[in-house]
């Protein structure tokens, strides 16, 4: 098999990369390790940037996530018993968030792919990337048990964190920066009316707790938890009480409480490596660095990233020029490393550390009572929260 562009992780990253390249005509293969049933339902991100609802929309794989994502101009941080709304829309000059779940996302550019011929392997089995050091690169896979190569041009390493484009790489080569939290988040969908229009954000000395959303009817709401916390020791009604208290407020305020579908603990964890290429093949969203979730920012850096890839390869097929393939690393890290140091601070400013003395905890609060305060403060953070934009 030959194409232009071999694809390894049909993620946000790939899919959008994907897409982008054939409507440039560029050709691409998707290779997926797992079932299409099972990326389509894998619950994960679920606040979208301006930008990356713009991006989606301008392409033409935004007409369901128009019609039923939730566009929110604002939202709340609670602490001391008390909510503060920071007003997204106006600080930032007329920008919102969209909440739509990453496997809507995903769902609507698989179908988009597909409708338009495009090749979506999935369940590749056993992937491995070679060559990609000179000339030939090439991507092995097994399918059906049959042993298969595609060659290509060059290869997006798009398969996440886990995946094995970035551990291709020579070590030698790769510089990385890992800080792994000492605290992860407790996640439930539940089948109950969110609580409140908006996203909300709870300091509070037992821990932090988001109430997010994915439908009018279904809950999204996380808790923060020790590292090592084991899953069984979170049965429903512990996890209610303990959002109860994390969001008690002074005044009107009522958690809605329903069936939770699904529960589960992701570790928080800050990570880049350096550079985001080596020869022909390039690294691309959680394949290339990992965010806290605190900043809502890990699927818009990875459609931030291919949209730079894109970019670069569509100046390479048009005039054979590799001066924009050449900086795409050093182009990509700069949104990435302000992603970081965003996420970073929501999440030490949110979360509670074991090691906080008295002095910290007072810092904190301190910190988001001048946020809260302080228009300038305010402004900061809604201009990261909705998106910095692309250059
Ligand atoms: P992935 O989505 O991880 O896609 C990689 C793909 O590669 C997968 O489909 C995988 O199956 C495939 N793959 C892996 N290995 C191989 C292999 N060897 N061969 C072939 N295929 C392979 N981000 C936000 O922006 N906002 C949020 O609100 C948010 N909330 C989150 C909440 C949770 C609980 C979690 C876990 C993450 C959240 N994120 C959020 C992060 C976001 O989900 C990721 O950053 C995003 O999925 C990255 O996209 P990606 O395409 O780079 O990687
Ligand atoms: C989510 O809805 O899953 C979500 C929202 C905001 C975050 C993280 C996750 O910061």
């Amino acid at each position: 098999m030959r194409t232009q562009i071999g694809i390894v992780g049909a993620g946000p990253a790939g899919l959008v990369l994907s897409h982008l390249l054939h409507l440039q005509k560029i050709e691409s293969v998707v290779l997926e390790v797992r079932s299409r049933k099972y990326i389509e339902e894998r619950i994960r991100a679920g606040v979208l940037e301006q930008g990356t609802v713009d991006l989606l929309v301008e392409t033409g794989v935004g007409a369901r996530l128009k019609r039923e994502g939730l566009v929110h101009h604002g939202i709340e941080l609670r602490f001391n018993r008390r909510g503060h709304r920071i007003d997204l829309h106006e600080l930032s000059g007329g920008k919102a968030i969209t909440v739509y779940a990453q496997q809507e996302v995903i769902k609507d550019l698989v179908a988009a792919r597909l409708d338009a011929g495009g090749q979506i392997i999935f369940e590749a089995n056993d992937v491995t990337v070679h060559g990609f050091d000179g000339p030939k690169p090439s991507i092995r896979f097994r399918r059906n048990g049959q042993a298969e190569e595609l060659h290509c041009d060059f290869i997006a390493g798009c398969d996440g964190f886990h995946g094995v484009c970035r551990t291709s790489i020579p070590a030698n080569v790769i510089t990385d920066y890992d800080h792994v939290y000492p605290f992860g988040w407790l996640g439930i969908l539940a089948q109950a009316p969110p609580s409140s229009n908006e996203l909300i954000y709870c300091q509070h000395e037992r821990g932090f707790a988001l109430f997010s959303m994915r439908t009018p009817e279904v809950s999204r709401l996380y808790i923060q938890v020790p590292n090592d916390e084991d899953i069984k020791s979170w049965p429903d009604d512990r996890i209610w009480s303990e959002l109860q208290l994390r969001s008690a407020l002074d005044g009107n305020w009522k958690l809605a409480i329903g069936p939770v579908l699904q529960k589960n603990i992701a570790g928080l964890r800050s990570y880049v490596a350096e550079p985001m290429q080596y020869g022909k093949l390039f690294l691309a969203g959680d394949a290339a660095h990992i965010v806290p979730a605190t900043g809502a920012k890990g699927l818009n850096l990875a459609v931030a990233d291919v949209r730079i890839l894109a970019q670069a390869l569509v100046e390479f097929y048009k005039s054979g020029k590799t001066r924009l393939l050449e900086r795409y690393s050093e182009t990509c890290l700069r949104r990435v490393w302000k992603a970081q140091r965003f996420s970073w601070w929501m999440t030490t400013m949110l979360h509670k550390f074991d090691t906080d003395s008295a002095f910290d905890q007072h810092r904190r609060i301190a910190e988001l009572d001048y946020l809260t305060g302080s228009r300038a403060a305010m402004t900061s953070l809604a201009e990261n929260y909705v998106g910095l934009p692309w250059d």
